[in-house]
Order: C-alpha cells, then structure tokens, then sequence
C-alpha cells in the first residue's frame, strides 16, 4: 500500500473535473499536491480551496502540450517540491465530431493534450524515479480507450495510445526489475461537464459516473498499488466480446447505446483550452 504523506503528487489538468477533486482527496491524505493546468482562473480557486481546507498545494501554469514549458515547469516543480513521487497524467480535451467535421488543428491537439502530452511529462520525471528507483506513474485513458465510438474517432485514438503508452511502460519497468508502478484509469461517461449532453441507454449497466466516485476510486487505486481500474466492471467484457464476429461485436455496442452516445453531446463548447 502506498501512503500519500509527505509525498509530491503532479497532476496533470488539475484545475477541474476529476483532477481537482483527486487533488483535494490525495491533499486530505497528506499528499504535496502540484497543479498543472492552462485555466489560471480555475487553477488559483482550486489552489486556494485545497490549501483552505488544510492541504499542501502548489500550482503552476502550464501547457502540457508545450514540451518546452512541460520541462522548465518541471525544473521549476524540482526547485520548489523536490523530487516528483506520483505522476498523475489526466490532462484531457474531447471535440465530439463525425471525423470528417474535425480540423486538423483539433485532431492535432486532441493527439497532443491526451497522448503526446504523456512522453513529456514521462521524460521529465521518469530519469529521477529511475534513480531513485521508486515512483508511481497513473494514466488516466478512458472505456474509450478500450471500445471505439462515433464522434469519438480522435479521441478514441488519443486514448487507446494512452493504454498502450502504461501497458509498455509497465512491461519495461517489470523486465528491468524496476520498483516504479504504473496504474491505467478507464472510466466510462463521468459527470465533469466534459462529456456533457452524453446519454447512455441501459444506467443500471453503464451509469454516467459521478466525478466524486470516480475520483475516490482513483485514489483508491493508486494507494493500494493497483495496476488497472475500469468503471464500470462490466467494460471488462468487451475484451471477451471481441472473439465474437465484428458484425456481432458492432451490434452488441450499437445495442447497448455505446455507439450513438455521444449524438447529443455539447461538451464545453464555451471553452477555448489555451492558456487562459
Ligand atoms: N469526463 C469523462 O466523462 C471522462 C471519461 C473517461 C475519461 N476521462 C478523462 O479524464 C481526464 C479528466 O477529465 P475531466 O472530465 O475531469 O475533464 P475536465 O473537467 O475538462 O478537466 C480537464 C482539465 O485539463 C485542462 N487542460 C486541457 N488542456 C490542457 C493543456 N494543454 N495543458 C494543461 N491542462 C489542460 C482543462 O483546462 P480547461 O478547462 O481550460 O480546458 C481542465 O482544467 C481526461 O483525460 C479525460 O479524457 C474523462
């Protein structure tokens, strides 16, 4: 079991949803808490609740997408925290389009927020672990990371390279006898505002996840060393499903609503996710 106290936690797009509430819970458990996000607004309130309620924050602007700044903000986080215990890579943007109606400017940054953000923040931290030979790396991907949607072609993407990038991680650090663990996240639709105008057929199946269960569960994870966590249990099934003909495979999704969920989704369509 790893405990929290006293040890410098990053995490990634820290100043909402999940992130934020992960901070606060991983605060309350005597984590150092380090906020990275481009929302300044969002990042100074969640700094200042954390700290309000007794933890031991820390935030800086940052754009992970930015490999330049990724590094100078690590150097920065080094100077003030000292070295980074838990990385938790959440960072994460959604467009919600058919592929065909997505720019390649939102492809690009769809790949660069959710995946290549991932190498960056990896490569800044990951030569201290290694000395050190401790750490603990939490990808957060999604259910998408594991079943394809409509609307979701970018995203899918970005979050299907995010398993890959922990799963090879993973084998590397075990095939180098390495004590640094990794945990991969994959949550179905939570109720952050992200996925906004989400629906889902069958709740009693596959529930819109609220944000304060979710980001309990991660903690929870990630404290008992846990190597893999998908919400809801029932997403496990789909790796089963997948000896089953494609056709039927389609149909089963298509039945239980997993491909036409995202048909009403607005998201934040107000939000600009540059730094703000
Ligand atoms: N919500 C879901 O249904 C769901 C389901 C499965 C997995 N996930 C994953 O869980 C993670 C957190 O999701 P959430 O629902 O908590 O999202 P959220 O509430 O939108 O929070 C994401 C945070 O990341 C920040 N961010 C975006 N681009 C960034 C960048 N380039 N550099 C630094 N920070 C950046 C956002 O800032 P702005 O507010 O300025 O954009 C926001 O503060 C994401 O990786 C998401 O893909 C979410």
């Amino acid at each position: 079991m790893t405990s929290f106290r006293n040890k410098n936690i990053l995490i990634t797009g820290g100043a909402s949803g999940i992130g934020r509430l992960m901070g606060e819970y991983m605060a309350q458990k005597g984590g150092t808490i380090i906020l990275w996000d481009i929302n300044k607004k969002a990042l100074e309130e969640t700094k200042e609740d954390i700290s309000k309620k007794g933890g031991n924050v820390h935030a800086f602007l940052c754009d992970v997408t930015d490999k330049q700044k990724v590094y100078e903000t690590a150097d920065k986080l080094k100077e003030t925290c000292g070295n980074l215990d838990i990385l938790v890579n959440n960072a994460g943007i959604v467009i919600g389009k058919p592929f065909w109606e997505c720019s390649d400017e939102e492809i690009e940054k769809t790949m660069n927020v959710n995946t290549m953000s991932m190498f960056w923040t990896v490569k800044a931290f990951l030569p201290d672990m290694i000395n050190a030979n401790a750490g603990h790396i939490v990808t957060i991907s999604s259910a998408a990371g594991i079943v394809g949607a409509s609307r979701l072609t970018d995203y899918n993407a970005s979050k299907f390279a995010a398993f890959g990038f922990d799963e090879s991680l993973r084998m590397e650090f075990r095939s180098r006898k390495m004590k640094i663990r990794t945990t991969i996240i994959c949550p179905y639709f939570i109720n952050t505002g992200m996925f906004k105008g989400v629906k889902t057929r069958f709740s009693w199946l596959l529930p819109i996840l609220d944000e304060k269960v979710v980001a309990k569960k991660i903690v929870k994870a990630i404290e008992n060393n846990r190597s893999r966590l998908i919400m809801p249990g029932i997403i496990y099934s789909s790796w089963l499903m997948r000896y089953l003909p494609v056709s039927v495979f389609d149909w089963i999704a298509e039945f239980l609503g997993v491909s036409s969920a995202m048909e009403k989704f607005v998201g934040r369509k107000e939000e600009m996710h540059t730094i703000s």
